[in-house]
C-alpha cells in the first residue's frame, strides 16, 4: 500500500502533556518538543502505515547502521498560525519531494508521498496547540530517516524508521552573524552528497565551524573545494549578496542545497523588480566590492533562520565591515516571504498550504 489518507492514521496520545509548561514567550530554537511525534518502520521492503505517537525515546542495536555509516537524512519546514488561529505550511511538498531526493543518494529507501504528507497533517492536527503565536515564532518541524538495521558490514541497512518530530521555536539567530570565508575546509565536493541533507553535511560542519567561533565569528562561508575561490553557502544556509543592486547567489550543483527558502526568494525578488543573478561569485568579486563600497548586503538564507543578515565577514586575516541599510534586501524579502508564510498577504505563488 503506497497511497494512504489522513483516517489510516492512528493516534495514541500523550497521558503527560507538557503543553501547560512550556513558555511560549520565551522559546529556544527546537530544544522544547512537542507531545507527540509520527513514526513509520521500514522492514521487508516496504513502510508501516505511520502512526502518531507520544514524543519518546528510540531503542536502537548498538550494531544500528546510522551509528556506523551514517545513513541518515532530514528535512526542515515550519508550521504557522495566523491571527484567527488558522495553520499554515509553507511548500510542504518541497520538502517531502526534497527528503527523497537525500534518501535515494543515501541508499535509503524512498518514503511514500501520502505517508510523509498525510502524516505530517495529522500530527499537526493532534499537536495544533503547540503551535506558537507569539511573533517570529513558529513549530519548527524535523522530518528525518535513519537506518536502523543492524550489522557492521558496509553496506546499506535493511531497516529504516522515519519519523517527524516538532519543536516550537523562537529565531534561529539572535542577531546578525559575522562569518569567516573558508580557506582550507570544503563542506562539498562534487560527486558528493552536498545537494542532500545529510546528517554527514553537518556533522562535517562542526570543526571548522568551531574554529572559525574561537577567532571570533558565528558562523562559515564555504567556499568550493577545488579552489576556495568561490563562495557557495553560509553555514547551514544558502548565501545571497547584494553588489549595487544586484542581488547574487550561487547556482545550487552538486555541492549545494536547493534550498527552498532561497528559490522562493529568488521568485519573490524576481516579481519585486530585483535584479536578480544566479552565477558564481567569487571571493576576489566580494573583497573587491566590499573595498569599493559596492558591496551592500550579504545574507543567510534557510527554513530556520528565515533570512539571516550578515554584518561582516573575515578573510586572508582582514576583517570587512558590511554597511547599515536603511532599505535592506534583506529586511524587505524577509517581510515579504513571512507575510506568505503567516498569512498576512496575499500568496501569488500558491505556496501557503
Ligand atoms: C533549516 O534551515 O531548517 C535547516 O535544516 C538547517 C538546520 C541545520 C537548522
Amino acid at each position: 500500500m503506497t497511497t494512504i489518507s489522513e483516517q489510516d492514521i492512528t493516534v495514541e496520545k500523550t497521558q503527560n502533556s507538557k503543553l501547560k509548561d512550556t513558555d511560549f514567550n520565551n522559546l529556544p530554537f527546537g530544544k522544547v518538543f512537542s507531545d507527540h511525534m509520527l513514526i513509520s518502520r521500514y522492514k521487508e521492503g516496504s513502510w508501516s502505515i505511520p502512526e502518531v505517537v507520544p514524543y519518546q525515546p528510540i531503542t536502537l542495536d548498538p550494531s544500528a547502521k546510522i551509528f556506523h555509516y551514517g545513513q541518515s537524512v532530514f528535512e526542515g519546514m515550519k508550521a504557522y498560525k495566523d491571527s484567527n488561529n488558522d495553520i499554515y505550511l509553507f511548500r510542504p511538498l518541497e520538502n517531502c519531494k526534497r527528503l527523497n531526493i537525500s534518501s535515494k543518494r543515501l541508499a535509503i529507501p524512498e518514503i511514500p508521498e501520502s505517508y510523509f504528507m498525510e502524516g505530517l497533517k495529522k500530527l499537526l492536527k493532534v499537536d495544533q496547540d503547540w503551535i506558537p503565536t507569539t511573533s517570529g515564532s513558529a513549530l519548527y518541524i524535523r522530518p528525518f530517516v535513519f537506518a536502523s538495521g543492524n550489522g557492521f558490514h558496509a553496506s546499506p541497512a535493511n531497516e529504516y524508521i522515519f519519523i517527524i518530530a516538532t519543536a516550537p521555536s523562537g529565531a534561529y539567530f539572535s542577531g546578525k552573524v559575522t562569518v569567516a570565508i573558508e580557506e582550507k575546509y570544503s563542506r562539498s565536493a562534487n560527486g558528493g552528497v552536498g545537494y542532500a541533507k545529510a546528517g554527514g553535511n553537518y556533522a562535517g560542519q562542526f570543526y571548522p565551524t568551531q574554529l572559525a567561533i574561537d577567532k571570533g565569528y558565528n558562523q562559515v562561508i564555504w567556499t568550493d573545494d577545488t579552489t576556495h575561490e568561490y563562495i557557495e553557502e553560509a553555514g547551514a544556509m544558502n548565501i545571497f549578496v547584494r553588489i549595487n543592486d544586484t542581488l547574487i547567489t550561487a547556482p545550487t550543483s552538486d555541492r549545494i542545497l536547493d534550498g527552498i527558502t532561497r528559490k522562493s526568494i529568488l521568485e519573490i525578488a524576481k516579481k519585486e523588480g530585483i535584479d536578480v543573478n544566479v552565477r558564481r561569485i567569487s571571493v576576489k568579486e566580494i573583497v573587491e566590492a566590499a573595498k569599493n563600497g559596492s558591496l551592500k548586503e550579504m545574507f543567510g538564507s534557510g527554513t530556520a533562520a528565515v533570512i539571516s543578515p550578515i554584518s561582516g565577514f573575515g578573510y586572508k586575516n582582514k576583517d570587512y565591515t558590511l554597511p547599515e541599510l536603511d532599505d535592506s534586501y534583506a529586511s524587505k524579502l524577509k517581510t515579504l516571504i513571512t507575510d506568505i508564510q503567516y498569512n498576512r498577504s496575499e500568496d501569488p505563488f500558491n505556496w501557503r498550504a
